[in-house]
């Protein structure tokens, strides 16, 4: 699907803005003015108010040289942002892809936000509401195929909105890359497959860094290859460089990347364990957010580490009882097989800060299903151990439409890891907090005075359907791409 911006345009099907009460903007003021009153007529007819999402689609009106206007509501006007006009973009899009071929876009200055913004928005929103994962489907109808060839985003002074657009591609591109590999299914997709996968960023001037097994357990992995013995497939640890800064310190992303997690021998319920294959999802959205920074060759220097393992319960499978000794040197009593998330994720942390000497650390990971029950599919949880920190990433998640909610760190909760067999074990045994206490348990592995955040993203990397977020149309969300290329941007940029 093609991007363009013009001044003027044609085509099948033109969308124009209205905000509460049916206030419709100027450019679509101008085409019921043309139409002889014909859209207001319409919206009329259907009680149509403009609040956020409605859409109004008429059909064939008299005077005008398009077949079909989508009227479509932004909501009230002074409230709304750039968010607000992606979506706006997004359900244009989502109501023609397999009905139209060409799109035009109006979109109008709104009090917060310039023509020139809007336009940029309006191309980013359309651009992702476009996203599909058609892979394995062989026998689509035609009238289930995209017919959507291009939007044209019709508005004077195009020029500035389209330098910002083609930026912005950058980051529709690590979404698609982030929601492709949350989607893939786990016969396909696993650990050697992952980091063959990730090796494509080398085209982009990613330098990146395969480790295998031998390696791994030469460094002392012990709890990240303990999570992986159970599995016919080995391993891996990827790093991923982008070097755009001269000397200074990396920020580091570090990624939960299990491609199937059955729970190994704490083997999960039967019901939905097919969603575990989303179970990669916090390093789908470094690998994500790798892609975005290198495209746009953001001026930062940022490192991403993805542990790639497979949980399986296999006759070489750790046990519950067993103890291993992380990279760190500390040891652990994995008393459930099922929380292997946070054992994979102290060895890459550990490794993380060794090779590399980060300024930040970033973890995101679908760490636990206790997220989901505080929650739900809105927010992602946010831990962290520096306020700055926490309110830069609260900032960026609410402009790009990926809230975090902050959630406690303590002393009293961390106490609930320890065990007289080993130095912590890997859960807490009380039903409680369970997404803080895995929190206590990563926080063991960061060192004192380096800034961390750990995103439980474990009710955000993918949404139950039916998928009724214009910019987010399938499965797997892609989230956590763009709040970390805006936190990079807005915090780590030259
Ligand atoms: N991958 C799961 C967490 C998860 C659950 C992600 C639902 C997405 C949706 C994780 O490895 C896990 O199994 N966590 C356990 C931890 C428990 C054993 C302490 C959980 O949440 O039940
Ligand atoms: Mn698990
Ligand atoms: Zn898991």
């Amino acid at each position: 699907m093609d991007i363009r911006f013009s001044a003027a345009a044609s085509g099948d099907v033109v969308v124009v803005m209205a905000g509460d009460g049916a206030a419709l903007t100027p450019a679509g003021e101008a085409l019921d003015k043309a139409a002889n009153g014909r859209l207001t007529k319409a919206m009329a007819a259907m009680r149509f108010t403009g609040a956020a999402g409605q859409v109004a689609d008429i059909l064939a009106p008299e005077g005008l040289e398009f077949a079909r206007v989508l009227v479509i509501g932004v909501g009230k006007f002074e409230s709304a942002d750039g968010l607000a006009v992606e979506r706006w973009a997004g359900h244009a899009v989502k109501r023609t892809l397999t009905s139209a071929e060409k799109l035009v876009l109006q979109p109008d200055a709104l009090p917060g936000v310039s023509k020139a913004d809007a336009g940029a928005h309006a191309a980013l929103g359309a651009r992702l509401a476009s996203y599909r994962f058609d892979t394995y489907r062989t026998k689509l109808k035609p009238e289930q195929k995209p017919t959507l060839a291009s939007v044209d985003i019709a508005m004077d002074g195009a020029a500035a909105a389209r330098a910002r657009a083609d930026k912005d591609a950058a980051i529709a591109e690590g979404v698609f890359f982030a929601r492709d590999l949350v989607s893939e299914p786990p016969n396909l997709l696993y650990p050697e497959s992952f980091a063959e996968r990730l090796r494509d960023l080398e085209t982009l001037g990613v330098e990146v860094e395969v480790l295998e097994p031998a390696t791994m357990e030469k460094l002392g992995m012990g709890a990240l290859l303990g999570v992986a013995q159970g599995s016919a497939r080995p391993a891996r640890l990827v790093t991923m460089f982008w070097k755009g800064a001269k000397n200074a310190k990396p920020i580091a992303l570090v990624g939960k990347g299990v491609t199937f997690d059955t729970g190994g021998i704490s083997l999960k319920p039967p019901a939905g364990m097919d969603e575990m294959k989303g179970d990669m999802g916090g390093a789908a959205a470094v690998a994500g957010a790798m892609k975005a920074v290198a495209l746009r060759k953001a001026k930062a220097n940022v490192v991403g580490v993805v542990a790639l393992v497979e949980n399986m319960p296999g006759a070489n499978a750790q046990r519950p009882g067993d103890i291993v000794t992380t990279m760190s040197g500390q040891t652990i009593e994995v008393l459930n097989t099922d929380a292997e998330g946070r054992l994979i994720l102290c060895d890459a942390l550990t490794y993380a800060q060794d090779k590399f000497s980060p300024s930040t650390i970033i973890d995101l990971a679908t760490l636990t299903g206790a997220i989901i029950v505080a929650l739900g599919h809105e927010n992602a949880g946010l831990f962290c151990n520096d306020d700055d920190l926490a309110h830069a990433l609260q900032q960026a998640g609410q402009a790009e439409g990926e809230p975090v909610w902050r959630m406690p760190l303590d002393a009293g909760y961390d106490k609930q890891i320890d065990t007289p067999n080993a130095d912590m074990k890997n859960i807490s045994g009380k039903p409680a907090g369970g997404s803080i206490v895995a929190a206590q348990f990563l926080k063991r592995f960061v060192k004192d005075g380096t800034p961390w955040a750990h995103l439980d993203i474990a009710g955000t990397a993918w949404k139950p359907g039916p998928y009724e977020d214009p910019l987010s149309p399938a499965w797997a969300t892609g989230y956590g791409v763009r709040l970390l290329n805006r936190l990079i941007a807005n915090k780590f940029e030259d």
